[in-house]
């Protein structure tokens, strides 16, 4: 009898730190992990977001509650910039790219290969026309100069990154003043789960007044994240003339010099560090 126990026991023991890895998407474990983990996800990431009805994607939701954020941003610049960060499978692209009104182009950036290849299926006309560029690179080094981007967004993904706060800076930096950040936050009552990656309304509201964002907003959102949004102080500056290329603004991840065309990829102006392009996807991790 006490055998039985015992393997019960482990059992239970090993479901629940099965369960655990899920809910925390194997983020305690490095970013190694995580990208393994949704290389392996990506096969039914999609799938499952149609039939989870607690984390469900909906197009006509996302329109609600994703855009009316964004569109000052987007409605004041015609070629507006927008950078998603941990795009995953094309979500926000996707719905930028069905807005009628929207003529600006995207940068698509994550961890995983798996889940970018998702996104170029899904986005395979607008990364060929370069509205759209995908980048594989994690999240804590933002790889594009300062103040690039009208709009950065990043959903459902902020706490599973190496350093959450850290990643909050780069995306910051990388915003034009004037510009829109939106963000996803775990609810309050996950911080228990996530501890010390899931912070409360008032710790996210605090971290964005100290970098400088005005008009903060948090709002519940799904079951298990709500929805937070600033504007970066200061007056945006005049837009380009021209649509700007796909790989414009984009540095060397190993000296932050400027990136030039070459064959197959981008080449670095300095280290003459060498990212492959490869079906759409640039390398840069
Ligand atoms: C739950 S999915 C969300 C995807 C998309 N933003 C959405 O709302 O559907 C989380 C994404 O974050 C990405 N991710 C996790 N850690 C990352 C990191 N350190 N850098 C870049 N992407 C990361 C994963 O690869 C995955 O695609």
């Amino acid at each position: 009898m006490p055998e039985v126990l015992l393997i019960a026991l482990v059992f239970a023991l090993a479901a629940a730190t099965v369960g655990w890895l899920f809910m925390t998407e194997a983020s305690y474990l490095g970013s190694g992990a995580v990208r393994r983990f949704y290389d392996f996800c990506s096969r039914f990431y999609d799938a499952s977001k149609g039939r989870l009805a607690a984390y469900r994607f909906s197009p006509e939701e996302d329109r609600r509650w994703l855009l009316p954020p964004l569109l000052p941003a987007i409605e004041r610049e015609p070629h507006c910039r927008v950078l998603d960060v941990a795009t995953g499978s094309g979500r926000l692209p996707l719905l930028l790219l069905g807005q009628p009104g929207f003529l600006g182009s995207i940068v698509g950036l994550d961890l995983s290969e798996g889940m970018l290849r998702v996104a170029r299926e899904k986005l395979g006309a607008w990364v060929q026309s370069g509205r759209v560029a995908l980048i594989k690179q994690d999240a804590s080094y933002l790889p594009f100069e300062d103040e690039a981007f009208d709009v950065v967004s990043s959903t459902e993904s902020w706490e599973f990154f190496p350093h959450p706060e850290k990643a909050l800076g780069e995306m910051a930096r990388v915003l034009k003043p004037g510009g829109v950040l939106l963000l996803t936050k775990q609810r309050d009552s996950w911080a228990l789960w996530m501890y010390g990656r899931s912070f409360t309304r008032k710790r996210v509201a605090a971290m964005l007044e100290q970098a400088d964002f005005t008009g903060i907003t948090i709002v519940d959102w799904q079951r298990r994240y709500d929805l937070a949004w600033g504007t970066k102080a200061g007056m945006p500056a005049p837009g380009p003339s021209e649509p700007p290329g796909p790989w414009d603004s984009v540095r060397c991840p190993a000296c932050q010099s400027q990136l030039l065309s070459s064959g197959q990829g981008l080449t670095c102006s300095q280290c003459r560090g060498e990212y492959p392009i490869r079906q759409g996807i640039l390398y840069l991790a």
